[in-house]
């Protein structure tokens, strides 16, 4: 698949299949997400990956909400579940958060979040970031030290859902050139 195929077929999918994805499968995805860009090459990111049922599915609760009917509900149905955790930036990172206000992990960890779907799409896996989640209950599950931030989990598996058409906004409305 091209890039520009691969950006059209991606898409969030919220069915699996109840089948396996090897790990090897998820060391491609992991190695080309390995040398994604992040501001100063701070790199402040770990990958957890939870294949393991009943830690997968401790996960996925923990992705859910009484409050949202449905909230992340399919996750328990994917194999695989992502958590993508912020590290430490590097002192340079840190410096430019500083001065410019910005914070530059957050993006960092976007641009991963996509690799990882991206190279999951090519690996013809489906995938759904998600962002609502239970912080403090995922890491009481893997252990992740109190001062770390889970910025997303992401759940991998052998898609059932049919390809859907993308709903966004019109180019005219996001683009323009020289001028806001
Ligand atoms: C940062 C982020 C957080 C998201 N959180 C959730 C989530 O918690 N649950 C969910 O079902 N989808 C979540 N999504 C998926 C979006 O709803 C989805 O990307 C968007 O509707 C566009 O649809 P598409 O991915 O199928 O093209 C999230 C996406 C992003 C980028």
């Amino acid at each position: 698949m091209d890039f520009h195929e691969l950006a059209r077929t991606r898409q969030s999918d919220r069915k699996y299949a109840d089948t396996p994805v090897p790990r090897e499968v998820i060391e491609r995805i992991l190695e080309t997400t390995r040398i994604a860009p992040s501001a100063t090459n701070s790199q402040p990111w770990r990958f957890v990956v939870v294949d393991e049922p009943d830690i997968k599915n401790q996960v996925a609760d923990a992705l859910t909400t009484p409050l949202v009917k449905n909230m992340n509900q399919f996750a328990r149905e994917a194999p695989v579940l992502i958590v993508v955790v912020e590290e430490s930036a590097n002192a340079t990172a840190r410096i430019g958060n500083l001065l410019k206000q910005r914070h530059f992990a957050h993006m960092d960890l976007g641009i991963a979040a996509s690799y990882i779907t991206l190279a999951a799409t090519e690996e013809g896996l489906g995938s759904c970031i998600m962002g609502w989640l239970d912080e403090r209950k995922i890491r009481k599950t893997l252990g992740i030290p109190r001062h770390r931030t889970i910025a997303l989990v992401i759940a991998l598996g052998y898609s059932t859902e049919e390809k859907k058409s993308k709903k966004r906004k019109p180019m005219d409305k996001i683009r323009s050139y020289n001028h806001y």
